[in-house]
């Protein structure tokens, strides 16, 4: 007799034939100024950047990860923040070289690099592009010099458009970040905001609903801003918008013309492997028979010192088979086109009898859809999310 097996114990632990790709993810954490909205591990830079002792000790850390994905080819790579276009093209050029030498980069490995709109950072775009970097992500977040103001942002609504239009010159794929929801912000402004990034003609957007987080300046001082109702609205907006100018909304905030998907995000969201390298960045390796986690010292004069005495590694443990379908889940479930049913078993290493019942479940509750090839969210199950995860949760 055979009987189903729940996703909250699995029998068996992972079994990889062949492993995830795998990208690389590069992390600088300064910033000219802290924004009052950010989370992100990012810290005002005093006085000037120690780019070189951290340029070394990203490379020692990455020598130390190495035998970890030893002769694995790196598909992408990140350059998050932050603001990593506060390196000089030097130094980045050195990381890229550094990084070149070590890992055997794919041939067409897609390198993206975050960088603040700032006139000194758009002077570097050229050399940048010159070091190897094939994609801009450009954080603009509102083309309005109120809301740029409400949100501390040291760049003004005509620098954005500058460098947004030197980006796109100077690269042929560039994603413009956006934010709605602003603090005192109008549905006429958001549209605004949207058609304007719209008119820039960007290989792809990404635009944020305005989320006050613990440990920010805006939670301890909370601005007014538009209620679930209005912020609903301008989402609705600004997804209708992007679609009738020809982008693909297929994640939660990602929007891309065709070919133009962002390769990175769409392997973590597809539950592939990634190697973080630099202050806080995390690491999610799959091995023949299990999957590790780990990650970095968050603050970088502890991550530079961890990593002088050895490894910056301070937090490091394996993924359990009960949480393998929750977190694949995670990831798979936010993009709009869900995954082929294959994708589970590849990336997670188990059998998809795991979780069958519980899509059984998810889908007699409208909040997927599955057929032959592939399981999607419904739009119940994009709105409710939270809700269809924890039916995969252990
Ligand atoms: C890692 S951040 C850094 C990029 C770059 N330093 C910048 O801010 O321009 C990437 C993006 O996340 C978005 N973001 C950061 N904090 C956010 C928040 N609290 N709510 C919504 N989006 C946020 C912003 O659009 C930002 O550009
Ligand atoms: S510039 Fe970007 S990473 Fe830096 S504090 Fe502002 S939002 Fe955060």
């Amino acid at each position: 007799m055979s009987s189903r097996v729940s996703p909250l114990t699995p029998h068996s632990s992972p079994r990889f034939n062949s492993l995830p790709p795998l990208s690389l993810y590069i992390h600088v954490p300064w910033c000219v100024r802290k924004c009052p909205y950010c989370d992100f591990n990012s810290h005002e830079a005093r006085g000037t950047l120690p780019e070189d002792e951290y340029l070394a000790a990203l490379l020692a850390d990455l020598e130390f990860a190495l035998p970890q994905v030893w002769g694995r080819p790196v598909l992408t790579v990140f350059i998050g923040g932050g603001t990593p276009s506060l390196l000089s093209v030097r130094a980045l050029d050195a990381l890229l070289s550094g990084v070149r030498a070590r890992l055997p980069l794919a041939a067409d490995a897609e390198i993206t690099l975050e960088a603040n709109p700032g006139t000194v950072e758009a002077e570097k775009f050229a050399g940048f592009r010159a070091a190897g970097v094939n994609r801009l992500s450009l954080g603009i977040q509102s083309l309005n010099d109120r809301h740029l103001k409400a949100l501390g942002r040291i760049h003004d609504a005509g620098e954005a458009r500058r460098a947004a239009e030197l980006a796109l010159s100077t690269f042929d794929n560039v994603n413009l970040d956006l934010m709605y929801g602003l603090p005192g912000q109008t549905q006429d402004e958001a549209e605004a905001d949207i058609a304007a990034v719209i008119a820039l003609a960007p290989q792809h957007v990404s635009a944020y609903h305005l989320t006050i987080e613990p440990n920010t300046y805006f939670h301890r001082y909370p601005p007014v801003v538009p209620d679930d109702d209005a912020a609903a609205a301008m989402q609705e907006v600004v997804e209708t918008r992007l679609a009738a100018a020809g982008y693909a909304h297929y994640e939660t905030s990602a929007f891309a013309r065709p070919d133009r998907q962002c390769r990175h995000n769409l392997n973590y969201w597809s539950f592939g492997d990634y190697l973080g390298i630099g202050a806080g960045a995390h690491s999610k390796i799959s091995f023949k028979n299990n999957i590790l986690r780990f990650s970095c010292a968050r603050q970088p004069k502890a991550y530079l010192t961890q990593l002088a005495a050895g490894s910056a590694v301070s937090e490091r443990r394996e993924l359990g088979a009960a949480e393998l379908p929750g977190e694949f889940m995670m990831n798979a479930l936010r993009l709009n086109n869900g995954f082929e049913l294959s994708l589970f078993a590849d990336r997670t290493g188990l059998d998809l009898t795991h979780v069958l019942p519980v899509l059984d479940q998810a889908e007699a509750r409208g909040l997927l859809l599955r057929d032959h090839r592939g399981v999607r969210p419904t739009p119940l199950g994009q709105r409710f999310l939270n809700d269809l995860l924890a039916l995969f949760l252990p």
